[in-house]
């Protein structure tokens, strides 16, 4: 059998007020992205011919937090109703198609889950149920004699009895585009909401005998939505234990599962551990025998194998080759290239620099704009004044070099290979190889000098 073309139409104009947001609802993250590019994500996974994304409260801003060309946006300029929305959509889509409805507000739907949807869709109508024990506020599947689907009802609708179903609409339904089309033109708004409910065309698929389908859905967190803050915390939760467990199953190593925090792609390799607290975002490679200790905060970087990094350090958008330490409370920030075996210590903040095998920053410094050799040493204290105010300058440190604690290198400056740097200079000017440079006033004693004395009233 071929396969038949893909639309994939989701919804996501809805303002969302239990969210008491300014923000339309599909804008909230959900580890570190919107709501609405998750089921971008799993829409994009299953290759289909068009993505068609309904959007209307928060007007354009919606839109403009994605770059995805592939994405055909459409504007529901008024919230009438999941079906009205889906209507908005009908022009882009392809009379041969399938259409899988999405939900932008429910963000944990997976991939596979919408594949044997859409197989099952095939000339019919499939619906993704599941099971609630406390069904209020979903529509609830009403079944014939025979056991299948005849209608869903909405809540605000419903009888007693109806209401008594535990049965209900996930809201994600695959559908042939010959019925959908004709069955979105006859919907009305003669319910309790006076909304066009998409739901009613199972009810005229029931009566057009078209075959439904109703998967139900084993994994309540897949289809739940998000309507308050409440609900964005707990499936934050979920998404994250779940990307522990993930990460556990590889063979990483976690203190603690329900504390660490991935906003993004975390790519690990062997032997890996991570005490408590740990954020990573954006996309983090670690490479085999890492160990990261407790609330660390790595985004867009790279850690090199043998590493080890000790706790309240932060990096950012910074490369770090094998074995070497950093932190703790170090500061790694863009532009950061540490190789192999160098040594980063406590309250060092390293920007847009290069530092070389197996030097050596401890204490209490500031690098920025530098290049720095090999087994260089850097002293206490040592800042490079890589800003006049306008202009940035770039510091050269050559191999071997030893910079005495407390000096400052006003840049731009070049301190030679094997030069050494008296401690609490003030280098201004180039300083040679191989020699002793000292630029700071020389030790003088005071004779006769007294401290002031404190006079009695
Ligand atoms: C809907 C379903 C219900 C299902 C529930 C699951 C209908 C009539 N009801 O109810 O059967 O159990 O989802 O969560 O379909 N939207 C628009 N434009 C609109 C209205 C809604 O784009 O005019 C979007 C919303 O942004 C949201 C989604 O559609 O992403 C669902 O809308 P919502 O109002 O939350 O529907 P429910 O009442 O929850
Ligand atoms: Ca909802």
């Amino acid at each position: 059998m071929s396969k038949s073309l893909l639309n994939i139409v989701i919804l996501a104009a809805g303002k969302g007020t239990r969210m008491h947001s300014n923000k339309p609802k599909v804008l909230h993250h959900l580890a570190g992205e919107p709501l609405l590019a998750h089921v971008l994500k799993s829409a994009a996974a299953l290759n289909p011919e068009k993505i068609v994304v309904v959007y209307g409260y928060g007007g354009e801003a919606v839109p403009q937090a994605f770059a995805d060309k592939r994405i055909t946006w459409v504007k529901q300029t008024e919230q009438l109703g999941t079906g009205h929305a889906v209507q908005q959509a009908v022009p882009y889509l392809d009379d041969d198609a399938t259409t899988l409805i999405l939900l932008g507000d429910v963000p944990l739907i997976s991939a596979a889950h919408c594949e044997s949807l859409v197989a099952q869709a095939h000339s019919q109508l499939a619906l993704l149920t599941f099971i609630k024990p406390d069904p209020t506020g979903y529509g609830r599947i009403v079944r014939d004699d025979q056991g299948n689907p005849a209608s869903i009802v909405e809540h605000k609708d419903a009888t007693d009895a109806q209401r008594a179903i535990q049965e209900v609409n996930s809201g994600i339904m695959a559908v042939s585009n010959q019925y959908l089309k004709p069955w979105l033109s006859q919907l009305n708004n003669e319910n309790a909401q006076g909304e066009y409910y998409l739901t009613d065309i199972v009810a005229m698929a029931a009566n057009d005998h078209v075959t439904i389908a109703a998967e139900i859905c084993d994994d309540e967190w897949q289809v739940a939505g998000i309507n308050s803050k409440q609900d964005l915390a707990s499936v934050e939760r979920v998404y994250q234990i779940r990307y522990a467990q993930k990460l556990m199953a590889t063979g990483v190593t976690l203190a603690d599962p329900a504390r660490i925090d991935i906003r993004g792609e975390l790519n690990t390799g062997q032997d890996v551990e991570i005490d408590v607290g740990c954020v990573f975002e954006g996309n983090v490679t670690i490479a085999d025998g890492v160990k990261i200790g407790a609330y660390c905060v790595i985004k867009d970087a790279s850690i090199g194998a043998g590493t080890v990094i000790s706790p309240y350090t932060h990096i950012d958008q910074a490369k770090v080759a094998n074995d070497c330490r950093i932190g703790p409370y170090a500061r790694l920030r863009p532009g950061t290239q540490l190789s192999a075996s160098t040594h980063i210590g406590n309250f060092v903040e390293i920007k847009n620099s290069q530092i070389d095998v197996g030097s050596k920053v401890n204490h209490l410094s500031y690098v920025g704009d530098s290049t720095v050799g090999k087994s260089v040493n850097i002293g206490a204290g040592v800042i490079t004044c890589n800003y006049d105010g306008v202009n940035k300058s770039r510091t050269v440190i050559g191999d071997h070099a030893f910079i005495g604690s407390d000096s400052q290198l006003i840049a731009p400056v070049t301190i030679g290979a094997g030069a050494t740097i008296g401690a609490g200079s003030t280098v201004s000017k180039d300083a040679p190889a191989d020699q002793l440079t000292v630029a700071r006033a020389r030790q003088v004693t005071i004779n006769n000098w007294k401290r002031p004395e404190k006079t009695k009233k």
